[in-house]
C-alpha cells in the first residue's frame, strides 16, 4: 500500500493547495527538529548505488534526482529534505529583500493534468535572513541556492538594469558560502520587474561581470525561460563564455498557458488561475530545450539540470538520454509524495542495466541523436 497516495494525498488535497504546502513545509520544519526523526526517515527512504553517483560540475551527487527550486523556498526543511533520497536539493528563489509574492490564490492543481498552477510570485524571507538559516545547516548532500530578484509587487515602477543585477549582487553575497551551487533564475514567468531584463543581450554578461568582485568559489548554473531557439541558446553560450563559474543550466517553466501545453483539463477550470503550468504538460518543451542546448554546449565544461514532468525513472531516463546530468523534481513530489525519489531512483538502475550501461555518466546524451 502507498501510504501517501492513500492517507496523506487525500488529507492534504482537501486543502487548498498553498494552505497544503505551507502544512506540508511546517510538519517538515517540526518533524526535522525532533530528535531522531530525521534519521529514521533516512533508514526508510535513503537511497545509494554506485551506479547513480556521480561528479558533476566539481560536485559529488549520491544519486541524479534532485528536489527543484519552489518548494522549500525559505531552507526549513532542509533536514528533513536531507533523509527524502534525494541526491541534492535546491531552495528558494530568495531575493535581496523579502517579498510577500503575489496576491492569493495563487497556487492550483491540475489533477488530470498531473500539474500545478503557480503564481506565488517569489515570496520569501530575504537574502540575509535565509543566510543565518543555512549557517546552522550541515550540508550532508549538494544544496543548491536559487537567487531571483526581489518582485517588488505588480505596481511597482520598472528597475533599472543596475537595480536588478545589484539584487542578485546583494543575494549572491548573503548565501555564497553556505551553498554547493548557486542557479541564478532569469527567468521568472510569475513576477513583474526583471523578468524580461535577461532577454536583452548583454544583460546576462552585466550580471556575471557584476558577480565577479565576490570571487564565487561555488559552481553557478543558470535558469532561463524554455525557449528552444537555437539563436537564443546560442546568444546565452555566447555571454556565459568568458565566466568560468558557469557550469551549466536549467529551463524554467514557461509563461502562461500555450496551447502547445495541450491541457486536457476543460478552459473553463484553468483559464481562472493566474500563472505558469508545472509537471507533465511542460515534459515535451523542456526535453526539446534540453536537446537542442546538449548540442550546441561544450558539454566538457557545461551541463543541463533537467526538469519538468518527471514523475517517472522513464521521464528522468528520458531526459538523461537527451543530455540533462542531473534531474530535478517538483509537482511529482506533490501527486506521489517522497517515495517518488526512492522509485525513480531504483528504476533508473534497471533502465541501466537493460541499456548495458554500468554508470549514469554513460546515458547522459545517449539518446539525443534519436530525438533531434
Ligand atoms: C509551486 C511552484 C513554485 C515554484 N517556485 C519556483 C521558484 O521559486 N524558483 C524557481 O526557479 N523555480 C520555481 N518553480 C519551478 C520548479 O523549480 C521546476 O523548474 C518546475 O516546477 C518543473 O518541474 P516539475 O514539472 O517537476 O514541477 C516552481 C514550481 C512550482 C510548481
Amino acid at each position: 500500500m502507498n501510504l501517501y497516495r492513500s492517507i496523506l494525498r487525500p488529507l492534504l488535497f482537501h486543502w487548498d493547495a498553498e494552505t497544503a504546502h505551507h502544512a506540508t513545509i511546517a510538519a517538515c520544519r517540526i518533524a526535522g527538529a525532533i530528535p531522531l526523526a530525521p534519521q529514521l526517515m533516512r533508514a526508510w527512504y535513503d537511497f545509494a548505488a554506485s551506479p547513480l553517483e556521480s561528479n558533476v560540475a566539481g560536485l559529488t551527487f549520491p544519486n541524479p534526482v534532485g528536489l527543484a527550486a519552489g518548494w522549500d523556498k525559505n531552507g526549513h526543511a532542509l533536514r528533513l529534505l536531507d533523509s527524502w533520497g534525494f541526491g541534492f536539493a535546491e531552495i528558494g528563489s530568495i531575493s535581496a529583500a523579502a517579498s510577500l509574492g503575489n496576491r492569493r490564490p495563487r497556487l492550483f492543481r491540475l489533477p488530470q493534468d498531473r500539474a500545478i498552477v503557480v503564481n506565488y510570485g517569489l515570496p520569501n524571507d530575504g537574502a540575509e535572513v535565509i543566510a543565518q538559516r543555512l549557517a546552522k545547516h550541515r550540508i550532508r548532500r549538494p544544496l543548491g541556492v536559487n537567487l531571483v530578484k526581489t518582485n517588488q509587487g505588480p505596481d511597482a515602477a520598472a528597475s533599472s538594469a543596475e537595480r536588478i543585477v545589484d539584487d542578485y549582487v546583494c543575494s549572491a553575497q548573503a548565501v555564497h558560502r553556505h551553498a554547493s551551487y548557486l542557479t541564478l533564475n532569469l527567468s521568472c514567468p510569475n513576477a513583474a520587474g526583471g523578468k524580461d531584463f535577461f532577454a536583452q543581450p548583454g544583460s546576462i554578461r552585466q550580471l556575471l561581470t557584476a558577480l565577479l568582485p565576490l570571487e564565487i568559489a561555488c559552481p553557478l548554473f543558470l535558469k532561463v525561460a524554455p525557449n528552444p531557439d537555437p539563436a537564443e541558446i546560442e546568444r546565452l553560450l555566447e555571454e556565459c563564455e568568458p565566466f568560468a563559474a558557469v557550469r551549466g543550466f536549467l529551463f524554467n517553466l514557461p509563461v502562461g498557458k500555450a496551447a502547445s501545453l495541450a491541457l486536457t483539463t476543460p478552459r473553463q477550470v484553468w483559464e481562472k488561475m493566474p500563472g505558469a503550468v508545472a509537471g507533465q504538460p511542460v515534459a515535451a518543451l523542456s526535453n526539446r530545450c534540453i536537446a537542442e542546448m546538449y548540442q550546441r554546449m561544450p558539454r566538457d565544461r557545461y551541463v543541463i539540470i533537467g526538469g519538468g514532468g518527471v514523475f517517472s525513472a522513464a521521464d528522468a531516463y528520458e531526459k538523461m538520454g537527451l543530455g540533462a546530468s542531473l534531474i530535478q523534481i517538483y509537482t511529482a513530489l506533490v501527486y506521489e509524495g517522497p517515495g517518488v525519489v526512492g522509485r525513480i531512483n531504483r528504476g533508473l538502475l534497471q533502465l541501466l542495466a537493460a541499456d548495458g550501461f554500468s554508470h549514469v555518466g554513460q546515458a547522459v546524451g545517449s539518446g539525443c541523436r534519436a530525438t533531434l
